[in-house]
């Protein structure tokens, strides 16, 4: 297994380039499930993540063919050419919660899914209830066997659902508000099912989630006819067939925001390219408090605001802050380990709650062993800003606590080895070469070896 070993305490300077957004690549990739004409994706992430989504849509399939384009990005080109299959394997969706995205496309165009239930996490318990819920209203029948999630459209599991097979799923009011908040892939799953229903769906209590917008933009240039998305309530007017289309996924706004705190715990200059600025108004907002400014590059004012070129600015000391995790447009969940590591070298107390996923806190314990003062009770830690860290072993656990280590060994005094660096590369293309690049001084080694 990986580790990367940093010695940390090393300024930055330079420029990242943000790469294609996974959270919105990958409900974006089952979307060719909807088609039979060619789904073409650009500036798809290259990671873990997105090569197992690939693996899963062959399985059911449809082809995935990647091809690095002439400005260095990858495309993908996703085609069906077997409508047959409807099963999603354990052994593939067990690795990658967002496998249950397939779950409303197979049902509106084969009629059937069979998809494994995806299970708990190292975040926590993630249930499936408002994607079953949501799916139910717009007809199909759902059931659990043997941990899989069958599901059939209203004419049965006989050949007879879905587009292909004569009787469609229909229309109708959706409300997927649950304990904490709405569910961003079970909005993606209902959102795209009820493009081939027959009549009007009307999600009630939808993510607002910038990867929302980004797969109701695409369905739309398929020919849905979707309103609303990236507000609580869509509108989808069903049409009985989509076509083929080509998009360029959202740039990723928690990779930038990762890349941003990494400017700001090493009270270094950085500057970003293809930064989803609007997409991080909560980010920018406490960081304001912080001290630490994101602005416009010079002559870049009038660049779209999902792809700006910024440049990032960390005043000394830092100062505390005061941070809720919330649905969109609130402060992400996927930033909260990010943000704590930088916190614990703010000057002062700060308070971080979490609530969408309130046991997300397996960094606490690992930047404890780095010399951070942490003290969390339930769903919230109180940070106590200390002078410095000091670099330790310590275990990554998924994916941003991972990224939030990588933050402190970077900040810390001394050398921090971060073990099990798998779950970065699920979420974070070569992070290690980009830090590189900037001047850090990590490197990924063979954990056996040291
Ligand atoms: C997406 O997961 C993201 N994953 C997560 O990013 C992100 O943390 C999360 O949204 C919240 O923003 C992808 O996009 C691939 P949810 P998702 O359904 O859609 C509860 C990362 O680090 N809930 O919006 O699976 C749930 O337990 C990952 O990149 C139900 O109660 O999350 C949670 O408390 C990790 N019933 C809340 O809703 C359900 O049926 C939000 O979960 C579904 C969810």
């Amino acid at each position: 297994m990986d580790a990367f070993v940093i010695q940390g305490g090393k300024p930055l300077h330079g420029t990242v380039q943000v790469h294609g957004s996974k959270n919105a690549a990958l409900p974006l990739m089952v979307l060719a499930l909807l088609t039979d004409e060619p789904v073409v994706l650009h500036d798809v992430p290259d990671l873990v993540d997105i090569a197992n989504m690939g693996r899963l849509l062959q399985t059911l399939g449809c082809t995935c063919e990647s091809e690095l384009g002439p400005d260095n990005r990858r495309r993908l080109r996703l085609q069906v050419d077997d409508p047959a299959p409807c099963e999603a394997h354990y052994d593939i969706v067990r690795t990658m919660r967002a496998s249950i995205c397939v779950l409303g496309p197979l049902l509106a165009r084969r009629g059937q899914a069979r998809v494994s239930m995806p299970g708990g996490c190292n975040i926590g318990d993630r249930p499936v209830d408002l994607h079953r819920r949501g799916l139910e209203a717009l007809g199909a029948k759902i059931h659990l066997e043997e941990g899989y999630i069958v599901a059939t459209g209203p004419g049965g599991s006989g050949g007879n659902s879905g587009v292909d097979g004569g009787k469609r799923l229909r229309g109708a009011r959706v409300f997927l508000g649950g304990t904490f908040g709405s569910t961003v892939l079970g909005t993606a799953n209902v959102m795209s099912a009820a493009t081939l229903a027959e009549g009007t769906t009307v999600i009630e209590s939808a993510a607002c989630e910038p990867e929302i917008e980004d797969v109701a933009r695409l369905l739309n240039r398929m020919g849905a006819r979707i309103s609303g998305a990236g507000t609580p309530r869509v509108v989808v007017k069903g049409v009985s067939k989509l076509h083929g289309a080509e998009h360029r996924i959202l740039a990723d706004r928690i990779e930038a925001g990762t890349y941003i705190c990494a400017a700001a715990i090493t009270k270094s200059p950085l500057t970003l390219t293809n930064c989803p600025v609007d997409t991080l108004g909560a980010l920018l907002d406490r960081l304001r408090i912080v001290g630490v400014k994101v602005e416009p590059a010079s002559g870049a004012d009038n660049q779209d605001r999902l792809r700006q070129t910024v440049t990032v600015t960390a005043q000394e000391p830092l100062h505390p802050v005061h941070v809720v995790t919330q649905p969109h447009p609130g402060f992400p969940t996927d930033l909260q380990a990010q943000l704590m590591a930088m916190l614990c070298l703010a000057r002062g107390n700060s308070f971080v709650a979490e609530k969408i996923f309130p046991d997300r806190f397996l960094h606490v314990a690992e930047l404890s062993r780095m010399g951070a003062k942490l003290m969390r009770s339930g769903a919230s830690v109180l940070v106590s800003g200390v002078p410095e860290l000091i670099g330790a072993p310590v275990m990554a656990s998924d994916l941003r606590a991972s990224a939030s280590l990588v933050l402190a060994g970077l900040a810390a005094r001394g050398t921090t080895i971060i073990n099990r660096v798998y779950h970065l590369d699920r979420g974070y293309e070569k992070m290690e070469k980009i830090l590189q690049s900037l001047g850090a001084q990590i490197e990924r080694v063979d954990a056996s070896n040291l």
